[in-house]
């Protein structure tokens, strides 16, 4: 059994059963790098305003680089009975340099250690998880610019109902992931401040310098009450609701992508590499990576609401309790990235069958609003307008054709206002061109919208 680095109170040792439920350091290992990190900072600041002599800094700093090179190794053995990443790493210090290692923690506490870490370990993976979003844009951008021009049926209610260009389609995700960025740029303010030197709550008698350890990690802000600064988890909880937001997304599109991905759509087919096939029906090519990313988004608000009501209890300062908040954000890190890649993989490589979806197009009634509309602008009321072309699609579908196989005797009958124009302005093309209000389907301003989202990307 390891000695307790506060064995100095205790007369019993611990059982191992109930250290191992206590324990954190199966998984709060992830954050070695940043723990070191955060050492060699505070050291230096002890060093630098004369709390340790500059002979114990050197010595201390020195222990924790050579940590952190077993660390790259894979070399640093965990152990379970010293509890969590701080304490190991301590006790790993202390066993290669000796006693003097026992003097980095002066002026410190677990507690403003262990926030320090994650804030340093999210302020990576935000950003990282920034770059990917970036990525996918990217290929949502080229995609949509290779199909500015392609018809596909849009819905509402999931019944067909206007012709629009695939690419403009496609672009609704980008406008969806810029949001997602603007909300990791935002949480990431708060995710940009220092903890540390805050101690177990209420600061420290040593006269430590709090601005110079922030400056040290490149931070840019520090708390500003020592107990805010130990209690605080909004920063994870803001980086998990916006991972909630940029998952929802996904899962829509991954719904998306299942459906075309269907028989009876038959709009797109998934590329191999991100498709699996049945161990019992030799036809299948199921989209799985998609229906993953939809499952696994209620992983992600899983994580969100656990940490809420980890939190919603709790009175200041520390609480054991909040050791439960590393888990849940680790797995939405990990769910996050692998999402983004998988997804942005699966868009680049997929096969979209224009012609399929241009058959759809050409074989239903979602050009009826193209002859309201023309009627309307022939000055009939639209409420009248609307009528018109009701009844004519209630003719078509009893006769068992469309709009533009109705003959101009058929259609003046119905409106004598209606001229032979009426078969331009009904082609599912022409639907889609004229639709020019800023922000619509028409090809110039998906055409923008693509200009506009290169700028946004540089
Ligand atoms: N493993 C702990 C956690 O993750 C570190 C902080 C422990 N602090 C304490 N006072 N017990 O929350």
């Amino acid at each position: 059994m390891t000695k307790k680095l506060w064995g100095g109170r205790f007369q019993k040792s611990a059982e191992e059963w109930v250290d191992e439920f206590g324990a954190s350091i199966s998984f709060d290992q992830e954050l070695v790098f940043e723990d070191i990190e955060g050492s060699i900072a505070h050291v230096t600041m002890l060093g630098e305003t004369g709390i340790l002599t500059n002979e114990e800094m050197n010595q201390i700093k020195s222990g924790l680089e050579a940590l952190k090179k077993k660390a790259e190794a894979g070399e640093i053995e965990f152990s379970v009975s010293l509890e969590d990443i701080h304490l190991n790493l301590e006790k790993a210090l202390i066993d290669s340099i000796g006693p003097v290692g026992g003097k980095l923690h002066t002026g410190r506490s677990r507690n403003d250690q262990v926030a320090t870490d994650m804030h340093l370990y999210l302020k990576k993976q935000v950003k990282d998880i920034i770059g990917l979003i970036s990525q996918f844009q990217s290929v949502l951008v080229e995609k949509a610019d290779k199909h500015k021009e392609t018809l596909a049926p849009g819905y509402t209610h999931l019944q067909r109902a206007q012709p629009i260009s695939f690419g403009h389609h496609l672009m609704t995700y980008f406008w969806m992931l810029q949001r997602d960025k603007e909300r990791y740029q935002e949480a990431l303010k708060r995710i940009d401040v220092s903890p540390l030197g805050a101690g177990a709550l209420a600061g420290t008698t040593f006269p430590i310098d709090r601005q110079r350890s922030a400056e040290l990690l490149g931070f840019s802000n520090v708390y500003q009450n020592s107990m805010d600064a130990v209690s605080d988890r909004d920063f994870i909880l803001e980086f998990l609701s916006a991972s909630s937001i940029l998952m929802m997304h996904m899962s829509r599109f991954a719904e998306e992508i299942i459906l075309w991905s269907s028989q009876e759509f038959r709009f797109v087919e998934m590329d191999d590499t991100f498709s699996t096939g049945s161990s019992i029906m030799p036809q299948k090519k199921n989209p799985d990576m998609a229906e993953l990313i939809r499952g696994k988004t209620g992983r992600v608000y899983g994580n969100l609401f656990s940490l809420l009501t980890i939190l919603k209890g709790l009175p200041l300062a520390y609480n054991k309790d909040m050791q439960e908040d590393k888990e849940g954000m680790f797995d939405t890190v990990h769910t996050v990235l692998g999402s983004l890649k998988i997804f942005a993989g699966m868009v680049d490589t997929m096969t979209v069958n224009e012609d399929r979806m241009k058959d759809a197009v050409q074989n239903d009634f979602s050009n009826a609003t193209e002859l309201a509309d023309y009627l309307a602008a022939k000055g009939i009321p639209f409420r009248e307008a609307h009528e018109i072309t009701g009844k004519l699609v209630f003719t078509c579908i009893q006769k068992g054709c469309f709009l533009l196989d109705l003959s101009m005797e058929e259609l003046k009958e119905a409106s004598n206002v209606i001229e032979e124009d009426i078969y331009g302005v009904l082609s599912p093309y022409e639907a889609v061109k004229r639709r020019k209000s800023l922000g619509g389907t028409g090809f110039d301003q998906v055409e923008n919208q693509i200009q506009a989202a290169r700028e946004l990307l540089k």
